[in-house]
């Protein structure tokens, strides 16, 4: 097996090749001055089961570009198998139709990787896992809850009430509960399919006095970071962290959030940033070594 070190994650993908022995194929890539993306492979791929470590946050079109690239040039050098690792899969959030007129932009772009040579795919913490299974090719969620609670038992936060902010995600923070042995809660979030405004209420929570963490997969524009903050600081909350897997933090949200009186944010190597506080490599390097045949 070899790693092939996507432009998007580069250093992630050298700490896994390190984690795991494989050997590295590192990648040349440029823009052209009209925005076009060229990718070549500096190292040689015949007859190898070859992993593509690129993640696809923004720009999300241009790295889905390069990885169908990657893709496609690993496949034209003979590679006998091609893992795309993708621990931000972008599109991921539109995965039914929600209004009548829409697409699966997660399917098509499943699509247009199998159609570039990709075999099989390896995310984090994807929107829906149930997505996955209508994929063209054999594809696997991994998650990075475990790993983000632990940061916080390592800050001395063990027992923090571990919160989601909303049911959906309760399954987080039942994770980060086993990791932090405190305990666990949701909001209740409802979204205007239209407009896209959230609203959130804190109704049955107990929170005065605790340090909570809010638990999310994404937090994109901060909206939901901030209003769950308000709502514990209306419990009586005594302190309040945040970590999600994928911190893109759009905009201002860093500060908006911090503005909310939220205390540290926490984000994986997913979407690489300031708040990469915790890699995804051991969680990764495991799954390739656990991984069974070709
Ligand atoms: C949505 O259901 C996700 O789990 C996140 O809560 C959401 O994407 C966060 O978005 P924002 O930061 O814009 O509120």
């Amino acid at each position: 097996m070899k790693i092939i070190l996507g432009p998007a994650s580069t250093a992630l993908a050298e700490k896994i090749a390190e984690l795991t022995g494989y050997e590295k194929v590192p990648v040349a890539c440029k823009t052209f001055s009209d925005g076009e993306n060229y990718i070549r492979l500096k190292g040689n791929v015949q007859d190898e089961h070859v992993v593509i470590v690129q993640t696809t946050c923004a720009p999300q079109d241009s790295r889905l570009m390069q990885l169908a690239f990657m893709a496609a040039t690993a496949k034209k050098s003979q590679a006998r198998k091609v893992t795309a690792i993708v621990p931000y899969l972008a599109y991921a959030r539109q995965d039914k139709i929600f209004l009548q007129g829409e697409g699966i932009s997660v399917e098509t772009v499943a699509q247009m990787l199998k159609a570039a040579g990709v075999d099989a795919l390896v995310t984090v913490n994807i929107h829906a896992e149930s997505t996955l299974s209508k994929f063209p090719f054999p594809a696997k969620n991994l998650s990075a809850i475990p790993l983000l609670a632990e940061y916080f038992v390592q800050k001395g936060c063990k027992k923090a009430f571990a919160l989601a902010p909303d049911k959906g995600a309760m399954y987080i923070a039942e994770q980060a509960q086993s990791v932090l042995g405190g305990e666990a809660g949701h909001l209740e979030k409802q979204r205007d399919r239209y407009t896209g405004q959230t609203s959130q209420t804190g109704k049955g929570l107990t929170v005065k006095g605790k340090s909570v963490i809010i638990f999310d997969d994404i937090i994109s524009t901060g909206g939901t970071i901030v209003g769950a903050a308000k709502i514990l600081r209306e419990l009586g909350a005594a302190h309040v962290h945040t970590a999600c897997v994928h911190g893109l933090l759009v905009g201002d949200a860093e500060k908006r959030i911090l503005d909310a009186g939220v205390e540290e944010i926490v984000g994986t190597d997913s979407v690489p940033s300031h708040v990469s506080k915790v890699t995804l490599a051991p969680l990764i390097a495991k799954a390739l070594k656990a991984r069974k045949g070709g």
